[in-house]
């Protein structure tokens, strides 16, 4: 088993040890970021093992940002676990964890200014969770400055094709504000029931969770051109405790609404009692 890795609760401390380590790295040096929220499964498992694969160092985010939570969402309650955080990242051979408390994300309080998230950002997801990308993108903006290599290394960040509409607009700002990092898109990861993992699948009661798996199963209906995307919507909306907030098919550079057909993305968000779940399948 790898080392522990370092826990920085300071931002200072952080890049200090990301100095040491890219510092001591020999042949190419890169770093890895993988920004989460922490309560890790093995999802966030695959993202920092792709992340080793392919740097000499790796750091991941453990932090739980406010500004992407609306007033009646599950800020308070989402789940805060670093020290089995901690071994799951052990595990996966992280070198460095950052997980700042918040005065030290925002030492002012709220930031006055933020990254707009846009056009891409007021659908689907957006359209739900009014702010919830432009408080994403700010902390992502942030934790890409703070983990930007402080010696001439390559920069790679990972994110998790899950959260497609979040992804895209990471990628978007990239480009838009010429961030020197590469983002590397990671897979969905399943459990063997086709239920995308999740850290807020641990809100689910065991019926709840197997009324979940109709999100999963409805897309590969859909995909498989078993069902059209009426009779997809209805099968969700039909089962047991499941409230649908939406189910389309998108051209996945644009979130346009595209015919049910290769190339195309289908999104899907519900209520599973209070929880709210999201997945999506390329057709
Ligand atoms: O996907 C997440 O876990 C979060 O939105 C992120 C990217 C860590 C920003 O808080």
């Amino acid at each position: 088993m790898s080392p522990a890795p370092l826990v920085c609760r300071g931002i200072g401390e952080f890049r200090e040890a990301l100095a040491d380590r890219l510092g001591a790295a020999s042949g190419a040096v890169s770093l890895g970021l993988v920004p989460t929220m922490g309560a890790l499964h093995e999802g966030h498992g695959h993202l920092v093992r792709l992340a080793r694969q392919e740097n000499a160092v790796v750091a991941v985010s453990v932090f739980v940002n406010p500004l992407q939570f609306g007033p009646d969402e599950d800020y308070e309650r989402y789940p805060r676990a670093l020290d089995a955080d901690v071994e799951l990242l052990t595990r996966h051979g992280a070198d460095l964890v950052l997980a700042p408390a918040l005065e030290q994300m925002y030492p002012d309080g709220e930031p006055l200014v933020r990254v707009t998230a846009g056009r891409l950002g007021a659908v689907l997801d957006g359209a739900s969770r009014p702010g919830h990308f432009d408080g994403a993108l700010t902390v992502v903006n942030k934790l890409l400055n703070i983990a930007r290599p402080p010696v001439p290394a390559r920069f790679r960040a990972y994110f998790g094709e899950k959260d497609a509409q979040q992804l895209l607009l990471v990628r978007r700002m990239v480009a838009d504000f010429d961030l020197p990092v590469e983002i590397r898109p990671v897979p969905i990861v399943r459990d063997d029931d086709g239920l995308a993992l999740s850290s807020r699948n641990r809100y689910l009661d065991p019926a709840q969770r197997r009324s979940a798996l109709v999100l999963s199963r409805a897309l590969r209906e859909l995909a498989a051109g078993q069902v059209g995307l009426e009779a997809a919507r209805a099968r969700i909306d039909a089962e047991d405790g499941v409230r649908l907030d939406y189910l389309v098919v998108v051209d996945p550079r644009t979130l346009e609404p595209a015919e049910p057909a290769p190339g195309a993305l289908a999104l899907v968000a519900a209520h599973v009692g209070s929880t709210r779940l999201i997945d999506n399948l390329a057709l």
